[in-house]
C-alpha cells in the first residue's frame, strides 16, 4: 500500500454535475456496512472520495480492490489529509467515540454511525466540543429523513388522528449473529444502542427528547454460537415519556425476529385513530391508517427528492 496522500477520486461516468465543488470525505472503517455507504457517497456528486481507511489490513486491502478505491495507510494519515473536509466514521459501533474526537480535534466535520457514543456523558462532549470548534458532527440513524417517515410526520401534522397520546415501538432485530461477521461488536452496545435507536430518532424529533425513562432488560439466550457470546442484556422493555407528554412503548432485543413475527414497526395512537409504520428500519416502509371515519388505508409516500440511501438500514 502507498504511504503517499491519495488523491480525490473522480465521479463514475453518469453522474450529475455538482452545483459546487464536491466535498472531500474520508471513510474510517471498511466492514459489513461500509460498502454500501461507499456506493451510495461514490453516486453523488456533492462528494468526493479521498480515500478508505481501516486498522484490520486485510479488510482495507480486500474493500480498496472491490471498490478500485485509494487506501489511506493510518488513521494519522487521514487527519494529516488537508483536503479530507468530512470523515465518515463507520467503525465498531464501541469505538464511534474515540475516532470522532480525533477527526474534530483535527478540524474535520464528521458523521458517524450509531451510537455517537455509548454513554450521554461522551455524546455531549463530542457535541460541545464540535460546536465550539463551530463543526458539523452528525449521525445516524438517518432514516427518519426518508419519505415514509416524513409521510407519518405529516400525517400526524394534519391531525387525521388527532393529538398522540400512546406510541408502541418494537425494534426486534432478530439474531446478528447469523447474520453478521463480527457479532460481538453488536452485543457489545446492546438492543437499544444498536436498533432502539432508530425508532427513538423518529420519535424524538416527533415528540420532542425523552423526560422519564423506566425499564427493564433480560439476558434471554446468552450463548449464541462457539464464538459469540452475550455479556450483556440482549431484550430491553422501556416505557419513556417524551416532552409532549406522549407514552411510548418500547420493546428491543436480539431475539425475536419482527420482520418475521410482524412484531416491528411503530403504531401511533390517538383521540381519533391510529397510524402504523411497518418499519423503523426502512425509509421506504409502508404507512397505513385507522380513524373513526372510515376503513383502514395506505398512504402513499411521495419521495420528494431521489436519494440513493433510500432503502433498509439496520
Ligand atoms: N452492518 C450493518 O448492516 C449496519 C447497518 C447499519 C448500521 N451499522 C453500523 O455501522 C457501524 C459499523 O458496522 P459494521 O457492521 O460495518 O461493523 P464491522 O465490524 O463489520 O466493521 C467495523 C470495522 O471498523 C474497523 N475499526 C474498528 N476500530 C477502528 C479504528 N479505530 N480505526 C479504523 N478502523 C477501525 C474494524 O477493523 C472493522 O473492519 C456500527 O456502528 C453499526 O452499528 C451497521
Amino acid at each position: 500500500m502507498s504511504g503517499s496522500a491519495p488523491d480525490l477520486q473522480r465521479k463514475p461516468p453518469g453522474a450529475a454535475a455538482a452545483l459546487q465543488p464536491p466535498v472531500p470525505v474520508a471513510v474510517v472503517g471498511c466492514g459489513d456496512v461500509a460498502g454500501h455507504y461507499y456506493q451510495a457517497l461514490a453516486a453523488l456528486p456533492e462528494v468526493a472520495i479521498a480515500g478508505v481507511f481501516d486498522q484490520d489490513q486485510r479488510r482495507l486491502e480486500t474493500f480498496v480492490e472491490r471498490h478500485r478505491t485509494t487506501p489511506f495507510e493510518s488513521l494519522d494519515a487521514v487527519m494529516a489529509h488537508n483536503d479530507v473536509v468530512v470523515v465518515i466514521n463507520l467503525v465498531s459501533a464501541t469505538r464511534h467515540a474515540g475516532v470522532t474526537k480525533v477527526a474534530l480535534e483535527h478540524g474535520k466535520h464528521v458523521y458517524s454511525e450509531k451510537p455517537l457514543a455509548s454513554t450521554y456523558a461522551a455524546a455531549a462532549d463530542l457535541a460541545g466540543f464540535a460546536r465550539r470548534r463551530s463543526l458539523k458532527l452528525g449521525a445516524a440513524p438517518a432514516t427518519w429523513l426518508g419519505p415514509s417517515p416524513a409521510a407519518v410526520r405529516a400525517t400526524l401534522s394534519s391531525g387525521e388522528v388527532g393529538p398522540i397520546r400512546v406510541v408502541y415501538a418494537h425494534a426486534d432485530h432478530g439474531r446478528p449473529d447469523r447474520w453478521h461477521p463480527r457479532p460481538e461488536e453488536i452485543f457489545a452496545v446492546g438492543p437499544i444502542l444498536d436498533v432502539g435507536v432508530y425508532a427513538l430518532a423518529l420519535l424524538t424529533v416527533i415528540h420532542g427528547p425523552v423526560r422519564r425513562v423506566s425499564a427493564v432488560g433480560a439476558r434471554l439466550l446468552t450463548k449464541r454460537s462457539p464464538q459469540a457470546t452475550l455479556d450483556r442484556d440482549d431484550f430491553t422493555a422501556a416505557s419513556l415519556n417524551l416532552h409532549d407528554g406522549t407514552l411510548v412503548l418500547l420493546t428491543c432485543n436480539f431475539y425475536v425476529d419482527g420482520t418475521r413475527t410482524g412484531q416491528q414497526g411503530i403504531e401511533f395512537d390517538g383521540d381519533h385513530g391510529s397510524l402504523f409504520l411497518s418499519s423503523w428500519a426502512a425509509t421506504n416502509a409502508s404507512v397505513s391508517i385507522v380513524t373513526e371515519n372510515g376503513p383502514p388505508r395506505s398512504i402513499v409516500a411521495t419521495i420528494r427528492h431521489t436519494s440513493v440511501l433510500t432503502g433498509v438500514w439496520a
